[in-house]
């Protein structure tokens, strides 16, 4: 954090900064938040189809878009369009997904608790894969797979690598709710017990370490673990996950997502893995996460002895990150986005507890105070989509920004919206 102008390189690709305003897509934020108000996810589409083209370059077809980062239809047809499948974790995710238009062969199916609807569904539509987690998932699938109704999957499995990340978000570890254990023998009764279903092909194996990883070290070490317990097999496809991670602020640089798949692709080229073998990854925060920024609008600062304390018009109803997993951002007032950031706040939301924190400190211009408009950049992954209406608080409206247009994707919910529950 610092008093220095923000960083454009923590904008999306195609930012602008004017002495008075900010553009992205061509579109004026100032002019956003005045369309559709505020709070507003505003998402660079070029810079989303930017991203999810290197993921499609540099991993082979079959590599996906986690959509538990950011899913809406538009963002599903996004990815498709641009050729990756999109990764579901939930019936949920599956249902927006196939509404979205995008075809069943080029979803992936994950989850560490399937139930047999869920699991039913996803066989009668056909989707392209289901990562298989448990013993469990095992025998709901014996009773649902048939020849005629047949399944192609991968079996997810625990290397034993502790990825550096947070522990809410690490996976890759023994003690983990996710996979099947290599070193138990799990992960081999898996794959054995699935190849005595008539109608089940099991096309490789699937590891996921964590999330917000800025070192390959992880992911090659996977590999190796990957390429040694899959020596003796003829398998055709090797899933290492997603978990890539981004600069969320200043200080902080990260790999693109081609650099990441170069060096998973080197390390598999080392362990020996046939070049037959399709290399697969699922990047969802790599994709989404630096081409959203959350517009606000100020509407109340207070100053205590201690700090000023500057209230937004959401908090952590639309970003639970900051409290959920500590999560540094930063902010920058749309009108002065070249003024230096002299003023320093702690930017807080409208929620009933001391808690709701976006920023324990944020740097803004002198000037920025009730009435400014401010942007948090890097808020495209998991923050619309762990959005709750916590204090009965509207999700806010989600705008896409492309060529000097916008186009809401997301209506705002409104008290109706809040309402339709009741019985
Ligand atoms: N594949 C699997 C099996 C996953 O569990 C995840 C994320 C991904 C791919 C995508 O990982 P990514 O590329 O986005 O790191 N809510 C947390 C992140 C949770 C990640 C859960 N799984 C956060 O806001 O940091």
């Amino acid at each position: 954090m610092s008093s220095e102008p923000l960083l454009i390189s923590l904008l999306p690709d195609t930012a602008t900064l004017s002495i008075d305003d900010v553009t992205i897509g061509g579109v004026s934020l100032r002019d956003l938040a005045a369309a559709y108000g505020t709070p507003l996810f505003v998402y660079d589409e070029a810079t989303l189809r930017s991203r999810c083209r290197e993921a499609a370059s540099v991993f082979d077809d079959g590599v996906a878009f986690a959509s538990k980062s950011f899913l809406c239809g538009a963002m599903a047809r996004l990815a498709f369009e641009e050729g990756l499948c999109i990764d579901v974790a939930t019936g949920g995710e599956l249902d927006i997904v196939l509404r979205s238009g995008v075809p069943a062969n080029r979803v992936i199916v994950h989850g560490n608790n399937k139930s047999h609807d869920e699991l039913e569904r996803a066989l009668a539509v056909g989707v392209h894969r289901v990562i298989v987690d448990n013993f469990d998932e095992i025998e709901r699938l014996r009773s649902l797979v048939t020849p005629t109704s047949p399944l192609s999957c991968l079996v997810r499995v625990t290397p034993g690598v502790e990825a550096h990340t947070h522990e809410f978000v690490r996976t890759g570890q023994e003690d983990t709710k996710f996979g099947f254990s290599i070193s138990t023998g799990d992960a081999r009764k898996a794959i054995s017990f699935l190849r005595e279903i008539p109608g089940v092909t099991v096309h490789g194996v699937h590891a996921h370490i964590g999330s917000q990883i800025f070192e390959t070290a992880g992911f090659r070490e996977t590999i190796e673990i990957l390429a040694d317990f899959t020596s003796d097999d003829d398998f055709d496809e090797l899933c290492v996950g997603g978990g890539l991670g981004v600069a969320y602020v200043a200080n902080e640089s990260s790999l693109s997502i081609g650099e990441w798949g170069t060096a998973i692709r080197g390390a598999a080229k080392e362990a020996g893995i046939a070049q037959s073998v399709r290399l697969l990854g699922e990047p969802g925060r790599s994709i989404v996460a630096q081409a959203g920024v959350t517009l606000y609008r100020v509407g109340a600062v207070k100053p205590v002895s201690q700090r000023t304390y500057m209230a937004v018009d959401g908090g952590m109803s639309d970003n639970p990150r900051p409290v959920l997993y500590g999560s540094g951002y930063e902010a920058f007032d749309v009108s002065r986005p070249l003024a230096g950031r002299p003023q320093p706040v702690r930017l807080v939301g409208k929620h009933c507890e001391s808690g709701d924190v976006l920023i324990d400190e944020a740097w803004l211009p002198q000037e920025t105070g009730v009435g400014s408009i401010i942007a948090t950049p890097v808020t495209g992954a998991y923050g619309y989509s762990m959005a709750s209406n916590y204090n009965r608080v509207p999700r806010p409206a989600v705008v896409f920004v492309a060529n000097g247009e916008a186009r809401e994707v997301l209506r705002r919910e409104n008290f109706d919206d809040l309402a339709r529950l009741e019985v």
